[in-house]
């Protein structure tokens, strides 16, 4: 059996730190109900040439470095994101051209903060289907260029970055001690858009428009929504919480992080947190936080994670594989 095993990973942060101290000076807000309420201390923001492409290519080269492979290995490139540098072409395309990739194939996957839940399950179909070998999965964002910084209840949430990995082929027994992607549970539903959307677009206002959303709307459903997809790719595979080694969540609310772990008795010590470091990402921050546990030498090879996510849409997600 094939399963799509990590090679390789990446990050690539903004050059600028803001701190919750240097938002004091934008907005009605203070340090303390930022830490309080989010977990958050500080967030990457992209300046003058730092755009998602530019970003997520530099994860791109972390990963394959890592991997220790060229772009000469690499069948397809998929980029989660919500903030393209342009409508279209695709950033994926963008990037491959930046790498110097000229063949194979290359396309966005929208999914907003589920995005690489959604792009590594995509990523794996195409790998199991044997249709390519290595693929590039990369989670970039530039959501400051959708904020407006005006508005306190969203603008100090979140940040720029990007994470990638190299997913690739490999045999398998078939059982749940293979290495690679194990199982996944994907869900959306929009009945839920007006929760967190962005206020414009090109086909409705023509502009890029703002991120709004209704904050305590979100939280009240995103344990709940978690926890469901994450005991339904444990049970896919055949596993429980108790073989947990890492929890890798989508790093939005240290509270909504720590209301998961506990509802499912997984200790936090085995929850890798990076929302204090670069807030919420989007796409970007689970790539992000597994380059960082996986860098420093946590996340080592047998190791069974598990990835989720939930976002706009509403979209949800889980990921389990072993590393
Ligand atoms: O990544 C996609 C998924 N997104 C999420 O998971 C985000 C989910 N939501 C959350 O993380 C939380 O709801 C927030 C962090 C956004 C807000 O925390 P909360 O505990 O739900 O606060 P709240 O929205 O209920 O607001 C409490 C108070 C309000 O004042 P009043 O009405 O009680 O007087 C807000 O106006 O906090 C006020 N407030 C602020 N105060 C200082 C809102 N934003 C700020 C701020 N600084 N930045």
């Amino acid at each position: 059996m094939i399963r799509s095993v990590v090679r390789g990973f990446g990050s690539c942060l903004p050059k600028r730190i803001v701190t919750n101290k240097d938002l004091e000076e934008q907005v009605a807000t203070s340090d303390e109900w930022i830490v309080q309420r989010t977990g958050i201390r500080q967030r990457y923001i992209a300046g003058e040439g730092e755009t998602t492409a530019s970003l997520g290519e530099g994860a791109a080269r972390e990963a394959l470095a890592s991997a220790g492979l060229s772009v000469d290995d690499i069948d397809m490139i998929i980029v989660a994101t919500s903030t393209p540098d342009n409508t279209f072409p695709a950033v994926a395309v963008n990037i491959q051209n930046r790498l110097g990739m000229h063949h194979g194939f290359a396309f966005d996957v929208q999914a907003v903060c589920s995005g690489f839940v959604f792009a590594m399950t995509t990523a794996d179909n195409y790998i199991r289907s044997s249709m390519v070998r290595r693929v590039l999965v990369i989670g970039a964002e530039t959501f400051s260029r959708i904020l407006d910084w005006n508005d306190r209840t969203t603008c100090v949430l979140f940040g720029d970055g990007a994470g990638a990995v190299v997913l690739e082929a490999m045999e398998g027994d078939g059982t749940a001690a293979d290495r690679g992607i194990l199982s996944a549970s994907l869900r959306s539903d929009g009945a839920h858009q007006d929760k967190l959307y962005v206020d414009g677009g090109p086909s409705t206002t023509g502009t890029i428009g703002h991120l709004r959303m209704q904050g305590r709307e979100v939280f009240k459903h995103a344990v709940g929504m978690i926890t469901d997809v994450i005991i339904d790719a444990f049970d896919r595979a055949g596993l429980t919480a108790a073989d947990l080694d890492w929890l890798v969540p989508h790093q939005a609310n240290r509270r909504i992080i720590e209301g998961s772990a506990k509802k499912l008795d997984i200790p936090m010590e085995k929850v890798v947190i990076t929302v204090d470091l670069h807030g919420n990402t989007s796409a970007a921050s689970i790539p992000l936080a597994l380059a960082s546990a996986a860098a420093d030498g946590r996340i080592k090879q047998g190791d069974l994670v598990m990835l989720e996510a939930m976002g706009g849409g509403f979209t949800w997600g889980a990921v389990l594989l072993r590393w």
